[in-house]
C-alpha cells in the first residue's frame, strides 16, 4: 500500500546557479552557510537554496579572530565535506583572500580546485569594479560566481574594522556602481553585508539579478545568516543582524552532562548498551582459561 503522505511528492530538483538567477521577482532565496556533511544534510533537509561554503569557517568552527588565514587547501576540504552530502542546495565555494588578488591564471587555477576537489558548484568572491577582470576569467572558465559587496571581511584592515558600509551618500554611490559592473561582468547573485537597507532596496530594484542579504535589511531578494548564529552554537560577539533561532551550545552541554554523569553513576552502560557472548564460547574460553596442572607443577618447581 502507498503512504498518502509521500505518494505523489516528487523529490526536490537539484538547484543551479541559473534557477538562482530565475528566482528574482519569484520568492525569496534562502541561503545559510555549513562548513561540513552534517551541517549540511541539516539545511538541505530545512529546506536551503544555496549553502555557502564560506571561509567564515575560520571564526566558526576554525577558532581563528579573521577570515585573513584560512587557506584554499583549508576551503576546499571544507567544500568537499558539504558536497558530499549531495544536497539539493546549490553548493557554493567561497574563495579565501589572496586566491584571486594576483594573477587572472592563479585565480582560475583556485577557483577551478573548489570545483574539481571540492565539488562546489560555483565560487563566491569579495568586491566590485577592483575584482571584475578575475570574476570574467572565473566566468570564462565555466564556474558561475556569486558576488560579495559593502562589509566584505577579508578586507577588514583596508576597512579599518568591520564597519557598516555605505551610510555616506558617496559611498553608496560607489557600491551602486560595483552592483551594476557585476551584474554586467555575469555575476548570478551579490551578496550584500552590512549596508543600510535603502542602498540594499535600490540595488535590488536596479539589477536584474538577485541580492542577498546579511545585515541589509528586508528588501533583498533573499537572505543568508551563518549556520552556528542561527543555531546558537558558538561563543562570543554576534552581530546585530544575527537572529538566533535555538541555543544548541546550552542543549549540547546539557546533552554532554547528563552523558558524564551517567558514566560516573555506571548508569552507563546499560545492559542493552554492551555486547554478551553465546554462553557455549562462555564455557569454553574459562575452560581455556584455567591454570592447567602441568603450569602449576611449573610454577611449583620454579619457586624451590
Ligand atoms: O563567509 C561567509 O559566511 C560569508 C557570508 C557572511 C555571506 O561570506
Amino acid at each position: 500500500m502507498s503512504d498518502s503522505s509521500t505518494a505523489n511528492k516528487t523529490p526536490p530538483a537539484k538547484m543551479t546557479a541559473p534557477k538562482i538567477r530565475a528566482l528574482k521577482g519569484d520568492r525569496k532565496i534562502r541561503m545559510v552557510t555549513a562548513y561540513d556533511h552534517p551541517s549540511a544534510r541539516v539545511v538541505d533537509r530545512a529546506g536551503a537554496d544555496i549553502i555557502l561554503v564560506g571561509d567564515s569557517v575560520a571564526n566558526a568552527v576554525l577558532g581563528m579572530s579573521d577570515t585573513l588565514s584560512v587557506t584554499v587547501d583549508d576551503m576546499v576540504s571544507h567544500t568537499a565535506a558539504v558536497a558530499s552530502a549531495k544536497p539539493k542546495a546549490l553548493v557554493v565555494g567561497d574563495m579565501p583572500w589572496l586566491s584571486y588578488h594576483s594573477s587572472r591564471e592563479e585565480t582560475v587555477r583556485n577557483a577551478g580546485r573548489f570545483i574539481r576537489e571540492g565539488q562546489a558548484e560555483a565560487v563566491k568572491l569579495e568586491g566590485g569594479r577592483k575584482r571584475v577582470d578575475m570574476v570574467m576569467a572565473v566566468l570564462d572558465a565555466e564556474i558561475p560566481v556569486m558576488g560579495h559587496l559593502g562589509l566584505t571581511p577579508q578586507s577588514v584592515n583596508a576597512m579599518g574594522g568591520y564597519r557598516v558600509q555605505g551610510k555616506q551618500a558617496g559611498v553608496a554611490y560607489e557600491l551602486i556602481s560595483d552592483a551594476k559592473a557585476l551584474e554586467e561582468a555575469g555575476v548570478f547573485a551579490i551578496v550584500l553585508e552590512a549596508v543600510p537597507d535603502l542602498l540594499a532596496n535600490m540595488i535590488t530594484d536596479e539589477l536584474t539579478i538577485p541580492t542577498i542579504g546579511i545585515g541589509a535589511g528586508v528588501g533583498c531578494d533573499g537572505q543568508v545568516l551563518v549556520y552556528h548564529d542561527v543555531l546558537g552554537y558558538g561563543e562570543g560577539h554576534t552581530a546585530k543582524f544575527v537572529r538566533q533561532y535555538t541555543n544548541l551550545s546550552d542543549i549540547a552541554v546539557e546533552a554532554m552532562s547528563a552523558f558524564f554523569a551517567d558514566v560516573d553513576s555506571g548508569a552507563f552502560p546499560s545492559d542493552a548498551e554492551t555486547y554478551h557472548m553465546p554462553a557455549e564460547s562462555a564455557e569454553v574460553l574459562e575452560d581455556l582459561n584455567k591454570p592447567r596442572t602441568s603450569d602449576l607443577m611449573a610454577d611449583e618447581a620454579m619457586e624451590r
